[in-house]
């Protein structure tokens, strides 16, 4: 499989066209960005991690009846998915208060909350992606309702399924953010789930292991997604 045109290029990844029109590929860019695009750096390697971290747990969750647009990974840095009609939407599942819901909330940084809290933000860097409600979503068009409700339970079996993965590995899966879109009419996982896209936590220390330590200046951003890489068992090829 072949790359023709590239037709999107975010702050991470670009997504190609391909020979079959409903097929893209997505390429994992080092690029890394924070706060909304304000922050951002090439850190060597990323991309290859990502992706094939990406895939692993695409397929993980596939295996336990999840549909996602991940079709195969094609080499160190690129996967074939299918070509979504996305959703201008970020659902995020929180376990623990951590980021953005501290600044809103005033909560205790890591105040592990009774539930896990879903919350919906708009995709939009310019805004400093907002946060909405289903109210929003229908009244603007940017959902319906069946897709709302959909987005929300698979979002909250991902969790379920992720936190005993991440815990197998004495991974605290902290919170964590996914896109959706529609393929045939069908709702399906897109984008990444990676280190770039959620908080992950030693169980012992309460090391962070995600992008917050690029967000934070910690170092060893990369280091840390191959540590969790290899904690679950990973076999990532460098190439
Ligand atoms: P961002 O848009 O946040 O800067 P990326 O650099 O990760 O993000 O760019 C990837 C873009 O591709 C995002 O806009 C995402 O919504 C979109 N995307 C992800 N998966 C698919 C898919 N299967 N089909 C179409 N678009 C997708
Ligand atoms: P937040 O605390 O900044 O709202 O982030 C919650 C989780 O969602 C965290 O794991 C990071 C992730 N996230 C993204 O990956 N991209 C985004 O644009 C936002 C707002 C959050
Ligand atoms: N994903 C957003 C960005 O790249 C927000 C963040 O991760 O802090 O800027």
């Amino acid at each position: 499989m072949k790359k023709i045109n590239e037709i999107t290029t975010g702050k991470a990844k670009s997504l190609y066209t391909t020979d079959v029109s409903d097929q893209l590929i997505m390429h994992f860019r080092d690029d890394t960005s924070a706060f909304d695009g304000k922050k951002k750096e090439a850190l060597l390697g990323k991309g290859a991690v990502n992706n094939q971290f990406n895939a692993f747990i695409m397929e993980h969750l596939e295996a336990k009846g999840v549909n996602t647009h991940h079709i195969e990974v094609l080499n160190s840095t690129d996967s074939l998915v299918y070509k979504l009609e996305m959703f201008p939407i970020e659902c995020v599942v929180r376990n623990r208060a951590t980021g953005s819901i501290c600044r809103r909330l005033g909560t205790k940084d890591g105040l592990i909350l009774d539930t896990p809290l879903f919350e919906f933000f708009l995709k939009d860097d310019e805004l400093g992606d907002p946060l909405i409600t289903d109210e929003h979503i229908l009244s603007f068009g940017w959902a319906g309702e069946e897709d709302i409700k959909e987005m929300k339970e698979i979002t909250l079996n991902i969790n379920t399924i992720l936190c005993e993965l991440f815990l197998s590995s004495n991974l605290i899966l902290v919170d964590f953010k996914v896109e959706f879109g529609l393929f045939d009419g069908k709702l399906l996982l897109a984008d990444e789930f990676t280190p770039d896209g959620c908080r992950l936590w030693d169980t012992e220390t309460l090391a962070k292991m995600d992008k917050d330590r690029f967000r934070q200046g910690l170092g060893d951003v990369v280091e840390s997604y191959h540590q969790v890489a290899d904690r679950l068992g990973m076999n990532i090829k460098l190439d």
